[in-house]
């Protein structure tokens, strides 16, 4: 593989690109003239990376490049071993310059609480502790320009979704145990499973805020709310009425969805094609530890800016993320 020695190839890592908004936002940076880009999209099954890197470079632009790397956010080890080898390729030379990283992947539980190799519950150990790791040892190599852009989501902000249960912050401690704060104490299993997603994706803005102010100048982090996505295999987790419904139902109620619902209904890659622009937008350059709707900023929840507690977060992620159990497998 090599690119034109003027042609200033960059690569972006997008963590769980094989499938849904991750999926859409590799194409639509795969199509662009801008390049050349060097994609990596990542997934934890080596079928399921092959499938996506073939539909993808199928679709991609002469001068751009994908490629599929293993990692499962639930296992710190796997996070270290992603990194490491990334790290490696980009200071030997064997992949362009690191310019954005972008913390997609993510799951929503079901009514069931699981637990990562390292013993965290599963949505806070995926949604933020594996992303919060992986970017943590890939600072050295986010050097100017670069970006990190974090995929959260409207449901940390409860004026955005009343009818929805909202977050419920605790100690992080607490949290990393799956022990949500007094708003959840009466939640049936759903519930709890949605407010411990929602949790997580307030988490994910506190996260990116922290990181913003920690950044060097010419590298920025925002976060991205990509709506309501149809079609993504989010609800996988769940039971079978419920992922029936979001994958034959949904798509096709999109405009009742629009008009009872919420009017930020979108498909793949529309969500994707917003997220490729925050990756890659040269007029963002400078923009950094802000919170997008699509292609707008707007603000984020109230809670969102308590910045006492997203240092409190950063700094306890660095210790639970420090006393890892898990052993390296990918
Ligand atoms: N869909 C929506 O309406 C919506 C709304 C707001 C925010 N979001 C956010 O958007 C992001 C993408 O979601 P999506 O809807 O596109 O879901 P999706 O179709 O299920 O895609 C999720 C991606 O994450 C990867 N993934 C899941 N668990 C992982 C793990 N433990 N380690 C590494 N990768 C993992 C999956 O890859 P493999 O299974 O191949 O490993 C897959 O590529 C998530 O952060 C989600 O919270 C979605």
């Amino acid at each position: 593989m090599s690119y034109p020695p003027t042609g200033k190839a960059r690569t972006i890592v997008i963590t769980g690109g094989s499938n849904g908004i991750g999926h859409g936002c590799a194409a639509a940076i795969l199509r662009s003239l801008d390049g050349p880009w060097h994609v990596v999209v990542t997934s934890r099954d080596a079928d399921r990376a092959q499938e996506a890197v073939s539909r993808l470079a199928g679709a991609a632009s002469a001068a751009n490049r994908v490629e599929a790397m293993s990692l499962d956010l639930a296992s710190l080890a796997s996070v270290r071993t992603f990194t490491a080898e990334l790290t490696g390729r980009l200071t030997s030379g064997g992949l362009p310059p690191l310019y954005a990283a972008v913390c997609n992947a993510g799951q929503q539980p079901g009514t069931t609480v699981s637990k990562t190799a390292d013993g965290f519950e599963s949505t806070f150990g995926v949604n933020h502790l594996g992303h919060f790791l992986l970017v943590k040892e890939l600072l050295p190599v986010l050097k100017a320009p670069a970006r990190v852009v974090v995929v959260a989501s409207g449901v940390h902000d409860p004026a955005e979704h009343p009818s929805m249960p909202g977050p419920a912050w605790n100690s992080v401690p607490a949290l990393a145990r799956g022990e949500l704060g007094p708003a959840a104490a009466s939640d049936l299993p759903f519930a709890f499973g949605q407010r411990r997603y929602a949790t997580s994706k307030l988490a994910n803005v506190y996260f990116t805020y922290a990181l913003a102010r920690r950044l060097p100048a010419g590298v920025t982090a925002n976060a991205y709310d990509p709506g309501i996505v149809v079609g993504t295999n989010l609800q996988r987790n769940h039971a079978a009425p419920v992922r029936f419904a979001a994958k034959h139902v949904l798509p096709r109620a999109k405009p009742l969805l629009r008009r009872f619902v919420t009017k930020k209904v979108y498909t793949i890659e529309v969500s994707g094609g917003s997220l490729a622009w925050l990756a890659t937008a040269p007029e963002l350059a400078d923009t950094t530890g802000k919170y997008f709707h699509q292609r707008e900023a707007i603000p984020s929840s109230e809670e969102s800016y308590d910045t006492a507690r997203a240092d409190e977060l950063w700094n306890d992620s660095v210790e639970l993320t420090a006393r890892s159990t898990s052993t390296a497998s990918t």
